[in-house]
């Protein structure tokens, strides 16, 4: 039987792109999603791949996720599953040490007595603080400022530290601010892209928090699919943390500049108060994971824009 990958997450954003991405390269996927946060409507194409298996459970949950390691005995995984929100974060804090570091520890510990060989694991740009020179480099000090950050920042030392005592491959990937279809629009501490698309395709007016001259690292989901793909798959890639960046700066003006060329009827944006503790500029050095994994983030950001907005709407 081929071998299977595992997927936490898998009903998630990046999780449900992750999983079509390697059930396009031939491969067995089994993805575990206890449907949280994520959409079972996300995995519509990939139900219908006899390569794909669905399991509805907690990735937390040691006992359902012993027996499917049983069972399959993965190649490799991809855990994804996490609580996304950062303001959850500081809301329940008790319930982001579980999802965040708890889980990810026992699937790190499930992976070196299974002999499942290398874990991919769903990091944030988040570990970098504001303060951090920019572009962010792997090498500088992480300066978490969320229980999320600190969460995700303890959850790869954990793993790493497995890394170097059992062996096992651990490949921490920083995402920067990740785009596409697929992205949760609901809450206002959405990811800003899903926010103002799903705005302009109803005709409201966006608000913009601040002068619009903040920048960000926009990455689309179908390069951070690719990335885990590549992580999971990839020979002689080292253990380590990564960025998943395009190492290109995009500010919320030139975003609207975008968008105003697709919706040219749409109201004019508001501006209004920067957020508390808004990051000025946040950019990624892409470097590492170009030399180790020859992987570059590839769709350019108008044309990625573009599909999503345009993709969405129909
Ligand atoms: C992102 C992450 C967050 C992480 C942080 C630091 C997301 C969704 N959030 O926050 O988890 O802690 O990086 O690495 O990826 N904005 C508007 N109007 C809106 C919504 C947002 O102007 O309606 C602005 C925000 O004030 C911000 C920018 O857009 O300046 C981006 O916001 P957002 O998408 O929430 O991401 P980050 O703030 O970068």
């Amino acid at each position: 039987m081929m071998p299977a990958f595992l997927v936490t997450g898998a009903a998630g954003f990046i999780g449900s792109h992750s999983v079509e991405w390697l059930l396009k390269q031939g491969k067995r996927v089994v993805g575990v999603d206890n449907l949280r946060t994520g959409h079972l409507e996300n995995l519509a194409t990939a139900r219908t791949s006899p390569n794909f298996e669905w399991v509805l459970a907690d990735a937390g949950d040691e006992v359902a996720m012993r027996a499917l390691f049983k069972q399959h005995h993965f190649a490799g995984a991809l855990h994804l599953a996490a609580l996304v929100s950062v303001p959850e974060s500081f809301d329940d804090t008790a319930l982001n040490a579980r999802l965040n570091l708890v889980v990810a520890d026992n699937l790190g510990r499930l992976c070196v007595e299974f002999g499942c060989k290398r874990l991919v694991f769903a990091s944030s740009a988040a570990v970098y603080g504001m303060a951090a020179a920019l572009p962010n480099q792997e090498s500088a000090a992480p300066q978490p400022q969320s229980p999320y950050a600190a969460a995700k920042l303890a959850a790869e030392v954990m793993l790493l530290g497995y890394a170097a005592s059992f062996g096992l491959e651990a490949l921490c990937l920083r995402y920067f601010n990740v785009y596409g279809p697929r992205q949760d629009p609901a809450s206002p501490y959405s990811g800003v892209l899903s926010i103002f698309t799903s705005r302009f395709q109803r005709n409201l007016p966006v608000i913009i928090y601040g002068d619009g001259e903040q920048t960000r690292d926009f990455v689309s989901v179908r390069d951070v699919a690719r990335a885990n793909g590549e992580a999971l798959l990839g020979a002689d890639v080292g253990s380590g943390r990564y960025n998943v960046s395009t190492g290109r700066p995009v500010s919320l003006n030139q975003v609207l500049t975008i968008y105003r060329e697709m919706f040219a009827g749409a109201p004019a944006a508001q501006y209004a108060e920067a957020r508390i503790g808004d990051i000025r500029h946040s950019l990624g050095d892409p470097s590492l994971l170009r030399d180790m994994l020859h992987f570059e983030a590839d769709i350019p950001f108008g044309l990625g824009l573009r599909e999503l907005a345009l993709e969405v709407s129909g």
